[in-house]
């Protein structure tokens, strides 16, 4: 790291988590020191402002809201992406033409970066990674039951019974880019170890639809952050993610540590960052937990 870089608050083994503002850690970070990022950022941007956590706590208003309960369960609430204004969705181009610019120079050539988004904003999340340099190199689909969308019309639900005003959303895209290699593929793998893709088998290549779930109750007792993203999921991303095993997989945006704990099951290194104090102490606890934590179909 660089003299004026954010001190690692943990670090253990083969992780070192940061308790900082992604973008001054990338900032003072190395350039070309990071083999992979995978990250799941805050896409609506204000969902984990203060103001807003308030609001999620009090339950009273504002992004995150409680989705309708049609089977008697209490539900958790979610952040409700329409009601982004015009200037909100200029601050996630600005935000993530920023990421992306921070993220390009501390990656290596042929590095591969997966990133969490959703399907009404991804084009703004895209545009500017593209922008910055990044090749696009596909889109992974995680299948999984949210509870986003297919409600009736708002406050005219039985005049129009058989009206759903958007699909119920089944899936979560996450784009899937590149740092550009030097030369041809093979000699970026030689050189920095990055470029391609971990095969599952030397038959089976990864692939780029992947049936999930939200997380369990055992990894939610382990690490209760709104946005908890499933170890099964993660783990396959974090191991395609080195295509030869080797290197280090950032998370920026790192809540309750759940990559970094992914990186680690598939014995990779890993840094994660996190702004908030709330999480980053949720993380360094949760870490080692989530990363020995058996997940269904694992041996
Ligand atoms: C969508 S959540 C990630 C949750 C994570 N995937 C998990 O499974 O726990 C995004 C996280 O980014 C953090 N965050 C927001 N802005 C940040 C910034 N500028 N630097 C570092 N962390 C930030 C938020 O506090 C939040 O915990």
């Amino acid at each position: 790291m660089a003299a004026d870089a954010p001190r690692a608050a943990v670090v253990e083994g083969s992780y070192s988590l940061f308790h900082a503002d992604a973008f001054d850690w990338l900032a003072a970070a190395p350039v070309n020191s990071i083999e992979a990022v995978v990250t799941d950022p805050p896409y609506g941007l204000i969902e984990y402002t203060e103001e807003q956590l308030k609001k999620r706590k009090s339950g009273s208003g504002g992004v995150w809201r409680i989705p309708p309960s049609f089977d008697g369960h209490k539900r958790s609430p979610l952040p409700r992406f329409t009601v982004l204004k015009a200037d909100d969705h200029q601050r996630l181009r600005d935000f993530f033409a920023k990421l992306a610019a921070g993220l390009i120079r501390v990656m290596v050539p042929g590095a591969h970066l997966f990133i969490a988004t959703n399907p009404l904003v991804s084009y703004l999340v895209y545009e500017p990674l593209i922008q910055a340099g990044f090749e696009k190199r596909g889109e992974i689909i995680r299948l999984v039951q949210t509870l986003r969308g297919g409600d009736r019309p708002k406050n005219a639900e039985d005049e129009f019974p058989m009206v759903s005003v958007m699909p119920r959303s089944c899936w979560e895209p996450w784009g899937l880019f590149r740092k550009p290699c030097e030369g041809r593929v093979h000699e970026n793998l030689r050189r920095w170890k990055t470029g391609g893709l971990r095969r599952i088998s030397e038959k089976e290549p990864f692939r780029d639809v992947i049936e999930s779930s939200v997380a369990r109750n055992g990894e939610r007792k382990i690490a209760p952050h709104p946005s908890l993203k499933p170890q099964h999921f993660l783990r396959q991303l974090c191991r395609a993610a080195l295509p030869l095993g080797e290197g280090t997989i950032l998370d920026p945006f790192m809540g309750s540590g759940s990559t970094v704990a992914a990186a680690v099951a598939c014995g990779a290194k890993a840094v994660g960052i996190e702004a908030n104090e709330e999480y980053f102490v949720m993380a360094a606890k949760a870490v080692g937990a989530l990363a020995t934590h058996r997940v269904n179909g694992e041996g």
